[in-house]
């Protein structure tokens, strides 16, 4: 998600300068620099020093270069403390206005932001009633002028910021910097990462080490709810009580490379591990206090979506088989007719399509020209379209009725990870949604089913954390030259992707198949040794699904083949065809593919690892195919 910096310093700590300097301007550019790999569409920054009545700043869409561009032309002052932010857009698109800082309290007080306020429109409701006018859609904008408002009243922005951050639910790291107090940046985290960087006669903040490590490599982690208040030569913290707490000191023993994917080997293990995250916040703000589905920038009428009588998927690649498994999900859950299409496939297909067909666009991107002509066929046949998409202000949901935006943060890795869980998430929401709208689902199974899947991001870590099994398991793995993957139900897009990750990284020929299939030809490529991943339904699911998958696995395993079983805690039914079990936690049945996908990610990153083949650059691919 968004990139953080902060810095309280002096020309004086470094090389003797004057108090104001120049030195809190470039330490944020260069952490924001430092950041630019956690992608961003806007960038800003801003400062305050001493004598001067407002925070000065500069604030542009784009990319870093803009921003610079921008202080060129238009020159900023010399400072004592500064922050800094690149964002990743979520409320409101990537645009100047919308970009940070957001400037309140006449200009004196300006705030960074990173994460998602779940309550920001209630708020900006109420902070509107006190005569505050907005400029920017933006949920960060609700914050400053919320913090302003408790400035006046505390005289202290520590305190100020302690009585904003209990206001606000949902994920934040804020920043702020206040004219009056022109050495002093403070911060306040729930659920979004800061840490302290320690110098000597300065501090810093940022949202990882990326920010500061060239400076220093002594850091405070912080803890959840605490707001930390730094100066030139002080760090306190406090919680959002004001009571005084602990941040946990570590030395950073990553150099600034490492440091941009967090510490791990590479940005698609980092992804992996976000995933947790990007799962929990794509659910984050979709539903209001009574529990009721609310999707902000659903842009199709109600009664339109009511009368939707078939529903039609289009993607490519992984998004794909995310619609895949809308299918079942929906169709289950609202008794629609889904068909699931390839994009490039769906518009030399004569589809059948009019106004009561709902088409749904699954892209990371936002930008696979593939998908976004399919989108322009679609719409030209009348068909209402909502676009299922990771990156604010990309072209396809700019030609969508509506959208759903994914909220996985930036996928830099090319192999899509945490993009597809989150696809897969927003996927369930749309189908609750219409379950909720059209009455397929009373609003109590609505919301009971809505907490089963906020309940799939702790699930989704528990797999994370069973995953040295599986790279020990790759790793043994390296002759492999084909590899097969079964599933059932939800489970056969899970075999499909499984297949795909280890194409697209380990160059291995694979291939998922619905488990079904096997005996009507696909048997035949069974022989002694031949590895095939299958994944097993809950017990508790549909019934035969399960005993039919398992007599699947018997029949392989007759044959020859080596079994390598995904299967739920507790299903002692395989273990007695399996070669290896990769386990995960109990799921309901339709929710099942978040964690099933995840021990096939870890398997075919470990096994391209220990081929040295590039994670995060395979060859031959590209992250957002934008040719057709
Ligand atoms: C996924 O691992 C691949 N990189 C690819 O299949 C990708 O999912 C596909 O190209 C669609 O991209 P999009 O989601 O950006 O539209």
């Amino acid at each position: 998600m968004c990139g953080i910096v902060g810095y309280a310093g002096t020309g004086t700590a470094v090389a003797g300068g004057p108090d104001a300097s120049e030195r809190p301007l470039e330490v944020a550019l260069a952490g924001l620099k430092r950041l630019e790999y956690r992608g961003y569409d806007s960038a800003g920054v801003a400062l305050v020093g001493p004598g001067r009545p407002e925070a000065a700043f500069a604030k542009k869409s784009g990319k870093l270069d803009n921003l610079v561009a921008e202080i060129a032309a238009h020159p900023l002052p010399a400072a004592t403390a500064a922050i800094g932010h690149t964002r990743w857009a979520t409320h409101g698109g990537p645009t100047d206005t919308n970009a940070h800082p957001h400037l309140a309290d006449g200009d004196r007080l300006a705030v960074i932001h990173n994460g998602i306020i779940e309550n920001y429109s209630e708020l900006r409701d109420s902070l509107t009633t006190d005569g505050v006018t907005f400029l920017s859609d933006t949920d960060t904008e609700v914050a400053a002028q919320l913090l302003a408002r408790e400035y006046r009243a505390a005289g202290d922005l520590a305190t100020a910021m302690a009585a904003t951050a209990r206001q606000l639910t949902g994920t934040f790291t804020l920043l702020a910097v206040h004219a009056d107090d022109p050495q002093t940046v403070v911060g306040a985290r729930h659920d979004s990462p800061l840490v302290v960087g320690l110098g000597a006669g300065e501090n810093f903040l940022g949202s990882d080490v990326a920010a500061f490590v060239e400076h220093t490599k002594e850091a405070l982690e912080l803890g959840q709810d605490q707001i930390v208040t730094i100066t030139p030569d002080a760090v306190t913290v406090t919680d959002f009580d004001g009571a005084p707490a602990e941040g946990k000191r570590f030395t950073v023993d990553w150099d600034a490379a490492a440091a941009e994917k967090g510490g791990f080997d590479s940005f698609m293990d980092k992804e992996i591990h976000d995933q947790p995250h990007a799962v929990a916040d794509t659910l984050l703000g979709r539903t209001d206090s009574s529990g009721r589905i609310i999707l902000d920038d659903l842009r199709i009428d109600e009664s339109v979506l009511r009368s939707v009588n078939k529903i039609i998927v289009i993607a490519c690649g992984t998004a794909a088989y995310a619609g895949h498994v809308a299918k079942y999900a929906i169709e289950h859950w609202c008794r629609i007719p889904v068909e699931v299409e390839l994009a490039h496939e769906f518009r030399y297909r004569d589809p059948i399509v009019d106004e009561r067909t709902l088409v749904v666009a699954i892209s990371q991107s936002g930008e696979t020209m593939d998908t976004l002509m399919a989108v322009r066929h679609a719409r030209e046949q009348g068909a209402k379209v909502l676009a299922i998409v990771n990156t604010n202000g990309s072209t396809i949901p700019r030609e969508s009725d509506a959208v759903l935006y994914t909220h996985a943060g930036p996928e830099i890795a090319v192999a899509s990870t945490k993009a597809f869980l989150a696809q897969i998430t927003a996927a369930y929401i749309l189908g609750l949604y219409l379950a909720q709208l059209r009455g397929n689902k009373f609003p109590d199974e609505v919301a009971q089913l809505f907490d089963e899947l906020r309940d799939m991001s702790r699930k989704v870590q528990t797999v994370i954390e069973r995953g040295e099994y599986v790279r020990a398991t790759a790793r043994s793995m390296q002759a492999a030259d084909k590899v097969l993957f079964l599933g059932r139900h939800v489970g056969y897009p899970v075999a499909m992707e499984g297949a795909l990750k280890l194409k697209e990284l380990a160059y291995i020929h694979a291939e998922g198949f619905a488990a079904g299939e096997l005996k009507h030809g696909p048997i035949a490529l069974i022989d002694e040794g031949q590895p095939v991943f299958v994944v097993v339904p809950s017990p508790r699911g549909r019934d035969q699904l399960h005993s039919k998958v398992v007599s699947n696995i018997q029949e392989i395993r007759a044959r020859g083949a080596r079994t390598l079983v995904i299967a739920e805690d507790g299903d002692d039914a395989v273990r007695q065809y399996a070669d290896e079990i990769f386990w995960i936690p109990q799921a309901p049945s339709l929710l099942q593919p978040l964690l099933a996908v995840v021990p096939l990610q870890i398997f075919a990153m470990a096994l391209a690892g220990a081929k040295g083949l590039d994670v995060d650059q395979p060859r031959n691919l590209a992250k957002s195919v934008t040719v057709e």
